[in-house]
């Protein structure tokens, strides 16, 4: 399903990168299989795509039919981890122009992952006349942002259906044991999804997290855990060939030697959610004790248009990863009689042949210019492809974390925000 190539890794790296880091790589497996490495109370999202709820599945794929019958629109409130998942995988498979293109289902809009008065007055305007149901994610229950919004659209729902028919339409994904939101579902008896105890939010997707808000948007989360299932079997046999090790033990060696920034690139559109989903993933999994490469994201061949300087000219800080699919679709470029733009040589040819040739003349150059590349390349988007993905960069993440020597399962960075923003709102 996917294929690494990186041999534009040569002269970046010592001979024995992979080598010498095999032994570091075993250890690190082991621990995510055993759950006993440092944060290994948080990695059940190890064999999820086989251990997964099973009556709880057929319940999202029940709630989401549901939604599907009774609502125009579905608002889908979190942020971080309770939210850029679903988002990645709705945008990937579907386009950022979800809600306009997809026209035999309910539009989603995502609230609660900012604080913007503007943003929050947008979206009621957007489904304040619309028939609509709220799913509320929130693991611990007490994040501002999306208790806040849920606050407002839980009014929105009361005012318009009253509190019994509110609660019908209200589907809550939080804690199965404690904190606010659980109290609150309980209370009023909403229906409830659970965000298990050994999941942290950033590896929650392929939970009822991510899997309601996917599957209300016409997915098929079968497929989609398949396809992660896949991942899971292939990536968990140890050794040298195994392209998550290679990956892992590439991006430790380049940071060890000096590359400091991340680059995932894609030239898909469809991709910049996925890459706001990777971002955090990576971001809040290495990033700490004064260490970890960071994060960033380019949308190419947009970004060749503005951060292609930087990245061809500028600091030598980066390596680049370019994620690639094969076309779902193909588009001829037009012939014109007139050959006014001089392009007529193209005429005829595919617009992927187009693409191909500026992504490999963009590697060529960057390589060049000093900043080493990795190529994953994927067949075409479908939720399989998707699934195994996902399960691909979180396994990477967490090879990646244990030969950082970090935990990278918690994230007190963020808890402090937090902290000091309750104190400073009394
Ligand atoms: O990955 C994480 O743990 C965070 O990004 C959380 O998902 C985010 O802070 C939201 O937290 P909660 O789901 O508790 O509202």
């Amino acid at each position: 399903m996917l294929t690494l190539d990186l041999s534009k890794l040569n002269g970046f790296l010592p001979q024995d990168y992979l080598s010498s880091r095999e032994g570091a790589l075993r250890e690190a497996a082991r621990m995510l299989a055993e759950h006993n490495g440092p944060g290994g109370d948080f990695t059940g999202w190890v064999t999820l795509p086989r251990d997964y709820d099973k009556e709880e599945f057929a319940r999202i794929q029940a709630a989401a039919k549901r939604i599907q019958q009774q609502s125009q629109v579905l608002v889908v409130i979190g942020i971080g981890g309770s939210y850029l998942g679903a988002r990645a995988v709705v945008e990937l498979l579907h386009s950022p122009n979800f809600n306009l293109t997809h026209k035999d289902g309910p539009e989603i809009y995502f609230a609660g992952n900012g604080l913007s008065s503007d943003a929050m007055l947008e979206v009621i305007d957007l489904v304040k006349d619309k028939d609509f149901s709220v799913n509320v994610i929130s693991k611990s229950g007490t994040t501002t942002e999306p208790a806040v919004a849920f606050r407002i659209f839980k009014a929105l729902l009361e005012e318009k259906y009253g509190r019994e028919g509110a609660r019908k339409r209200i589907y809550a994904t939080t804690d199965a044991h404690k904190g606010a939101l659980k109290g609150l579902a309980d209370a009023e008896g909403y229906e409830e999804f659970v965000v298990p105890d050994n999941v942290g939010g950033r590896y929650s997707v392929l939970t009822a997290v991510g899997l309601l808000p996917i599957a209300v948007a016409g997915i098929d989360i079968e497929a989609l855990m398949d396809g992660a299932a896949q991942a899971m079997e292939e990536l968990a046999r140890p050794g040298a060939d195994n392209p998550a090790w290679q990956y892992a033990a590439a991006r430790h060696a380049l940071y060890e030697g000096g590359k400091k920034v991340e680059l995932l690139a894609c030239y898909e559109p469809c991709f910049r959610f996925f890459a706001e989903w990777w971002k955090q993933l990576y971001g809040e999994s290495e990033g700490k004790e004064g260490k970890g490469l960071f994060p960033a994201s380019v949308e190419y061949t947009a970004d060749l248009h503005s951060m292609g300087q930087y990245i061809q000219e500028g600091e030598r800080l980066m390596l680049e990863t370019v994620v690639q699919f094969a076309p779902k679709g193909e588009f001829l470029i037009p012939n014109d009689p007139e050959n006014v733009d001089g392009l007529n040589f193209l005429s005829g040819k595919p617009l992927s042949f187009v693409a191909e040739q500026a992504m490999r003349a963009v590697i060529l150059a960057h390589v060049d210019g000093g900043v080493p590349n990795v190529r994953i390349q994927m067949p075409a988007l479908s939720e399989t492809v998707t699934g195994y993905l996902i399960y691909f960069f979180e396994y990477v993440c967490g090879l990646s974390g244990y030969l950082l020597k970090v935990n990278p399962f918690n994230q007190p960075g963020v808890e402090a925000y937090k902290n000091n923003m309750y104190a400073l709102l009394g």
